[in-house]
């Protein structure tokens, strides 16, 4: 497939260009979600942390996290937990990046999410943080990920709905549900739009604070699309959560 034929492509080879030159954009990062991991989506540090319980404290442990960028969520959760860490991502600057950032105990591949193929029962964790969008047909990607994953492995799925998915009814009816089910694959999410609400509100201050930074490395153009980005929680939350959702799953194989 033409890279250039999907979705946002050059968009994001633009986005992990600009995440590894700027440094007003690492210090909006850290004051926006608590740490910078060049986030293009909603993924505080709260969210991530999450994960840690579910990566096994002993063995050969492997995790591995579709839509990965330059791998800063994942090298900070090897750092945490030692686990051998893989990462795929359509983007060529951002698995660049990854490699040069963390080159001991990992794997990143340049991949598209339907096209890339992972031995069966190699992880015992795997991670998408406002990725699985992406995929063009959801139920054979869950199929394909619920292959890649040991017996007891977890999937932890971050998933925002009123952007590239439509908003459905609750977590039990969206795409990605539909999909686990189809799957047979047991879930327990969490619905944490009030928390992305707040969150987006931090996003939008801590933009600000960096205006002119973004100013004098010529980045206007991404301080204005940053702050694009959270217009639509310049609303009262009951108005936005009736356009807006966010949810967490956890996945069992
Ligand atoms: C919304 S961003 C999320 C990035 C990161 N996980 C985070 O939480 O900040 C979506 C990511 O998926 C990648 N991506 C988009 N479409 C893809 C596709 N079809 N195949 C593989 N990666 C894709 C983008 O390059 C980007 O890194």
């Amino acid at each position: 497939m033409n890279k250039n034929d999907l979705l946002f492509y050059t968009a994001y080879e633009e986005f992990y260009a600009m995440a590894s030159e700027s440094k007003a954009f690492q210090n909006f990062c850290k004051d926006a979600f608590g740490e910078d991991f060049s986030q293009d989506g909603f993924s505080d540090i709260e969210q991530i942390n999450r994960i840690l319980q579910y990566i096994p404290k002993q063995g050969n442990v492997h995790i591995l996290d579709i839509g990965c960028g330059n791998g800063k969520m994942l090298g900070y959760l090897q750092k945490k937990t030692g686990a051998f860490i893989h990462g795929f991502d359509y983007s060529e600057k951002a698995i660049e990046t990854a490699k040069v950032l963390y080159p001991e105990n990992s794997e990143f591949r340049e991949g598209i999410i339907g096209e890339i193929e992972y031995e069966a029962e190699q992880f015992d964790v795997i991670t998408s943080m406002d990725t699985m969008y992406f995929a063009k047909d959801m139920s054979s990607f869950v199929a394909q990920i619920k292959r890649w994953m040991k017996p007891n492995g977890t999937l932890f799925v971050g998933y925002q709905e009123g952007d590239v998915m439509p908003k459905t009814k609750d977590a039990h009816t969206t795409v990605l549900e539909e999909a686990l089910r189809e799957n047979g694959m047991p879930y327990e999410v969490e619905d944490i739009t009030e928390q992305v609400y707040e969150l987006l509100h931090k996003k939008r201050e801590a933009v600000e604070k960096h205006k002119q930074e973004f100013a004098a490395e010529g980045h206007q153009n991404w301080y204005e699309m940053l702050i694009g980005q959270t217009e639509y929680a310049q609303v009262p939350y009951e108005e936005f959560k009736k356009n807006m959702a966010r949810y967490l799953y956890v996945v069992r194989k």
